[in-house]
């Protein structure tokens, strides 16, 4: 066990990454500041706020608010979380993904420097790199988002990319891919709204037995649906203790994917859900979705080496068996921090 360490502020810190990546950070003994738009109520670490965890109701974009807590707090790094994630709704409203995204980024940023905070996580995605020239796709892959939302985490990359250079800030991109999974011990599992993912909506297919859309069968794969690459959130915050603990190891940055390096098809997730389940899902044809690549596969070895780190808990079986006690309706336990502390201990993967 460590002595108590150095505050982390974390935006968007009750969100579905956010939260278990809170946890981590606890766990590691720091000290760690929530700057989060969702009322305490939905945070799924609401029962750990002590003065080791605080919580701000707050816009993350105020940078007077970011200046004075990073002050206070002595935060020495900031992981970022926080923005608008649906591809098709920055199609429609590209001025609101811009502004939530872009725009309070850079408030961010500039609250942060005043404060003299040097480092920062940013919660890239692969949506930066547009339609794959080359798979497994290396971080070196050609950036062409397309879509606003993509475009979004590519414009900040760039702006950390120069103020670092400007300023001397210290960086982690680290560009997920499809973040999946559930974490029973936290009660904590993926809650967009409206939900657009495919694993929360094939599970409430089966359960509440609603006709599930197939958005394309007749991409170039190998069964005509598109293939992703699901990583469980746990290997996304656990990526993120290491990426912390490499900036304040080393002088330089980095950016790297977070991904398994293997990929399913939309039928085959259907497939296992219906395994898992027991249920018959009805599925109902539709054509592609805009902006949707056939394949996105994360070549993950650079993030293995640099990070020293590997996934415990992404097998496909895991992913959606813990998303599946959700959907599922299963009491949860009530949450503490030892039992929720044995859940992120694994030592393979399943
Ligand atoms: N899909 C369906 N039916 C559905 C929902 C999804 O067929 O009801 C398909 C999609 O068309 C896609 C696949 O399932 O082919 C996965 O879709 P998701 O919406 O679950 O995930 P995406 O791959 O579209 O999105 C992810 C991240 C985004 C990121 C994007 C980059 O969630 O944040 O990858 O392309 F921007």
């Amino acid at each position: 066990m460590h002595a108590q360490r150095a505050s982390i502020l974390v935006t968007g810190g009750a969100g579905y990454i956010g939260a278990p990546s809170v946890f981590y950070l606890l766990q590691q003994k720091y000290k760690v500041i929530v700057i989060d738009k969702k009322p305490l109520e939905g945070f799924s670490l609401k029962h750990l706020v002590t003065p080791q965890l605080q919580y701000y109701q707050a816009d993350y974009g105020n940078r007077e608010l970011i200046e004075k807590l990073c002050r206070e707090h002595h935060v020495i790094a900031c992981m970022h979380f926080a923005a608008s994630i649906e591809v098709g709704a920055s199609v429609l409203d590209p001025a609101a993904y811009y502004d939530n995204n872009v725009v309070k980024s850079i408030q961010l940023l500039d609250g942060l420097r005043a404060a003299g905070v040097k480092r920062i996580i940013f919660s890239s995605s692969c949506a930066v790199y547009g339609t794959p020239h080359w798979l497994p796709l290396t971080e070196d892959h050609p950036k062409n988002p397309v879509s606003p939302y993509g475009r979004t985490k590519y414009m900040i990359e760039m702006i950390i990319e120069d103020y670092a250079r400007a300023y001397g800030l210290q960086y982690a991109l680290l560009r997920y891919f499809n973040a999946s999974g559930g974490i029973q011990e936290m009660n904590h599992y993926e809650q967009h709204e409206p939900e657009s993912h495919l694993i929360p909506r094939v599970l409430r297919a089966a359960l509440q037995g609603t006709p599930l859309t197939i958005f394309g069968t007749d991409y170039e794969t190998h069964d005509g649906s598109c293939v992703r690459d699901y990583i469980h959130i746990q290997d996304l915050a656990a990526a993120h203790s290491k990426a912390l603990e490499y900036l304040c190891a080393h002088e330089s940055s980095v950016a790297l994917n977070l991904g398994t390096g293997s990929g399913y098809s939309v039928l085959e997730i259907i497939a296992h859900v219906q395994e898992i389940t027991g249920k018959k899902i009805e599925i109902v044809h539709a054509p592609r979705r805009a902006g949707d690549p056939a394949i996105l596969v994360a070549d993950p070895k650079k993030a293995h080496e640099i990070l020293q780190w590997t996934c415990q808990f992404s097998t496909l079986r895991h992913i959606l068996e813990s998303a599946y006690k959700r959907e599922s309706y299963e009491a949860p336990p009530s949450p503490s921090l030892s039992l929720s502390a044995a859940a992120f201990k694994r030592d393979s993967v399943r």
